[in-house]
């Protein structure tokens, strides 16, 4: 029973890998594969890259040369749903490309072929991973310290579970995301990986959890606020929740 960590960019994971005692490295395809430890699980951590088509080659791999059984996939997103601010967690329900448009020979965001827009996450492991995220959020003044707190006014701090979309766009303008709302109401936050990493790991039949803490609104700040929140908080974030996933 191998867990794949999946990230698209260092300072999403880099605190993760330092956890991992007795890591051995393997690069394939342009990317490095790093297996360890990790309380007693057996895991492959992996930088992505950035996109849909760097996380469905990941993923591929991941599923084929490393056999891993479980993904989880964790980093930062846009906040697009009302009530869904800066410093808060997204732990995805449900999966969708909002730049897919095959129409009118498919309906808006269909997948052609699968007869679906949305790709379903693992009940169980999301369970399990909003729990670790709740926990995490709870104690979040002991994993980020009192300055980044107040920095980025995490106080207020909430967990959601539900709609996550993915697109190969970096959202960073009000009318955009904006759009994206109207689109799909339901819509909680937008990255550019998850959505391709669930198409993959439906076609294998491997379950998938994701979570992503927002750090920025995908709107005209986002330039802005994206790059401070991924350099000061991300992957202590991220670290934290894993932590309390596997180590209950
Ligand atoms: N990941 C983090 N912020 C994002 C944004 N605004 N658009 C797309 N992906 C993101």
């Amino acid at each position: 029973m191998t867990l794949a960590l999946v990230s698209a960019m260092p300072e999403e994971l880099q605190a993760v890998l330092d956890l991992l005692p007795d890591e051995q490295r393997i690069s394939l395809g342009g990317r490095s594969y790093w297996q360890g430890h990790l309380h007693g699980q057996t895991v492959v951590a992996v930088l992505s890259g950035i996109g849909k088509v760097a996380a469905a080659t990941t993923t591929a791999l991941l599923i084929q040369r490393f056999r891993v059984s479980r993904v989880l996939m964790t980093g930062v997103a846009g906040g697009i749903g009302p009530g869904v601010k800066v410093g808060d967690v997204v732990v995805a329900s449900e999966l969708l490309q909002h730049d897919l448009d095959a129409s009118p020979i498919f309906p808006r965001h269909e997948v052609p072929g699968y007869g679906l827009s949305r790709f379903k996450t693992d009940a169980a492991l999301s369970g399990q991973l909003a729990r670790a995220c709740e926990a995490t959020v709870r104690e979040a003044a002991a994993t980020l310290g009192a300055e980044a707190i107040e920095t980025f006014g995490l106080q207020s701090s909430r967990v959601h579970r539900g709609l996550l979309v993915t697109g190969d766009r970096f959202v960073s303008r009000t009318t955009e995301s904006e759009a994206l709302q109207r689109e799909l109401p339901d819509a909680l936050a937008v990255d550019m990986e998850s959505a391709a990493v669930a198409q993959v790991c439906a076609d294998f039949g491997v379950p998938l959890a994701v979570v992503r803490t927002i750090s920025d609104r995908a709107d005209d700040a986002a330039h802005v606020d994206f790059p401070r929140f991924l350099t000061q908080v991300a992957s202590r974030y991220s670290v934290a929740i894993v932590e309390r996933l596997l180590g209950g």
